[in-house]
């Protein structure tokens, strides 16, 4: 993420940030904090001198909110915040979506056409499924429509979750009309499900991480254990369809080197592996292309994920008639 680029020298600002990381530090026998600050906009090293920075900063960790006062400065030909007052924010006062990076579109839409997705499948135990995970079930559904795709690659900002599945399902919807076979409201409730394990994969505090439930089991565990659990409730849902489903679930990284337990064996399976392959990759470049493109070079910087640069040249308008290496 960039520095905080509207905080000049001799500007006084009064905001929230997530901590991002604390340490506390002497200078000639004086204890100070040291501290990275971010939020939407991006982040700012910080210096804390007060006399209470020592109790302070025990009360403080990676992640917490807090409230600050100071003024900008450099240091070292960095933009630095000196802070004259902190503490640690309250629960009502903190607000993600000005914590957290944003995306293209607001949450609250998408989690709307989300719902309309929902709304069009006609199958009585996967409509109710769908209902019972994502309207009935609050805490889901607050996190589902807030949550990042991801912590680094790609759609990691809030609503990323949400906007990955809707592109997923669209791509599914698709395909599905290419497929005679293709049963159309199974595939398209596995691509709605596929990474609701990321609910308890990820958490969020003042910033994306995953937890130890994550680390450990990871999302398509804990996806298909969630699925798994809400269709036990509902009377007389046909087990080979509990199967199929699941299977969608679990096979939909595709490989085992990428974390799916089983390789997709139907149809359905599939096109939603591919699917979830193709928005993550693209979307993945997409965000390269955005990050990237101010810095005037004709390639990206290596991108470890994909193995390759990505050429931006292409996306400059200047540049259309202008890709010789020579020029
Ligand atoms: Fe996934
Ligand atoms: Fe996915």
């Amino acid at each position: 993420m960039e520095f905080i680029k509207n905080i000049d020298v001799g500007d006084t600002i009064t905001d929230f940030f997530a901590v991002r990381w604390i340490e506390l530090r002497n200078y000639e026998g004086k204890a100070y904090i040291a501290i990275g600050l971010g939020c939407s906009k991006g982040r700012i090293n910080a210096t804390y001198w007060g006399e209470d920075a020592s109790e302070l900063s025990s009360l403080l960790n990676d992640g917490d909110v807090v409230k600050v006062q100071g003024i900008g400065t450099e240091y070292k030909n960095q933009r630095w915040l000196k802070i004259e007052r902190m503490r640690k924010s309250k629960p009502d006062e903190i607000d993600y979506e000005k914590l957290l990076p944003r995306g293209r579109y607001s949450p609250k839409i998408l989690w709307r056409r989300f719902l309309k997705i929902i709304d069009s499948i006609s199958d009585k135990y996967l409509a109710e499924l769908l209902h019972n995970l994502f309207v009935a079930d609050d805490n889901i559904a607050k996190k589902f429509s807030i949550y990042p795709a991801a912590k680094l690659w790609h759609g990691a900002y809030i609503g990323g979750l949400c906007e990955h599945t809707i592109r997923v399902e669209k791509i599914c919807e698709t395909a599905a009309s290419f497929y005679p076979d293709c049963r159309k409201e199974l595939l398209i409730t596995g691509a709605l499900v596929h990474d609701i394990g990321k609910v308890e994969e990820l958490s969020i505090r003042g910033f994306f991480d995953y937890n130890v439930r994550g680390r450990l089991i990871g999302h398509i565990v804990l996806g298909a254990s969630i699925v798994e659990h809400e269709i036990a409730k509902i009377e007389g849902f046909p087990k080979n369809l509990s199967t199929e489903l699941i299977h969608l679930i679990v096979s939909h990284h595709g490989k085992f080197e990428q974390g799916s337990p089983v390789e997709p064996k139907n149809l359905e399976a599939m096109i939603l592996h591919h699917a979830d392959m193709l928005d993550a990759q693209a979307e993945g470049i997409q965000h390269i292309i955005q990050r990237d493109i101010q810095r005037g070079e004709k390639f990206s910087e290596y991108i470890k994920i994909l193995g390759r640069f990505i050429y931006l040249d292409g996306y400059r308008a200047e540049k259309h008639d202008d890709n010789t290496d020579e020029k």
